[in-house]
């Protein structure tokens, strides 16, 4: 069966460039409910953590510069076949590929500042949920 949760970071630049009200909005709309939620930011030590898949990846120092840059809002979510709904509202990764309403295509600026993060399996969705909330801040 497929998990319930979900776990999001609107990044850097969206938060930066105001829409962090406006993503909030439209995952609510979607039928998302907000478990957890709070404004952070990653030193470098946690973004090279939480993205350790990613080290080998031309682009990692360019990442970890990136998530790094200012503050994110992390949230844990929850609804029905949680992944997979979150990652088609979100929208592909590079948002030039991103479908028309998507968050990516209305507020990603390229394949890197790319609006927001989804968790990509039910398993990561737990671990990152727990990287980022401890237990008192879940709901
Ligand atoms: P996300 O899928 O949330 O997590 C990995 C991130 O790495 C991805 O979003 C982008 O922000 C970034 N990323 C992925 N591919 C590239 C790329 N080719 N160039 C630069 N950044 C990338």
């Amino acid at each position: 069966m497929a998990g319930t949760i979900t776990f999001t970071m609107i990044k850097p630049d969206a938060v930066a460039d105001g829409h962090s009200g406006k993503i909030i909005d439209q995952i609510i709309g979607a039928g998302f409910k907000i478990k957890a939620l709070k404004l952070t930011q990653l030193s470098k030590e946690r973004a090279e953590e939480f993205y350790a898949i990613h080290k080998e990846r031309g682009f990692f120092g360019e990442l970890i510069a990136f998530m790094t840059e200012g503050p994110i809002v992390a949230a844990v979510l929850e609804k029905d076949n949680a992944v997979e709904d979150f990652r088609k509202l979100i929208g592909a990764t590079n948002p030039a590929n991103a479908e028309e309403g998507t968050i990516r295509k209305r507020f990603a600026l390229n394949i890197e500042r790319n609006a927001i993060h989804g968790s990509d399996s039910d398993e990561n969705a737990q671990i990152e949920a727990n990287f980022h909330f401890s237990g008192v801040e879940r709901f």
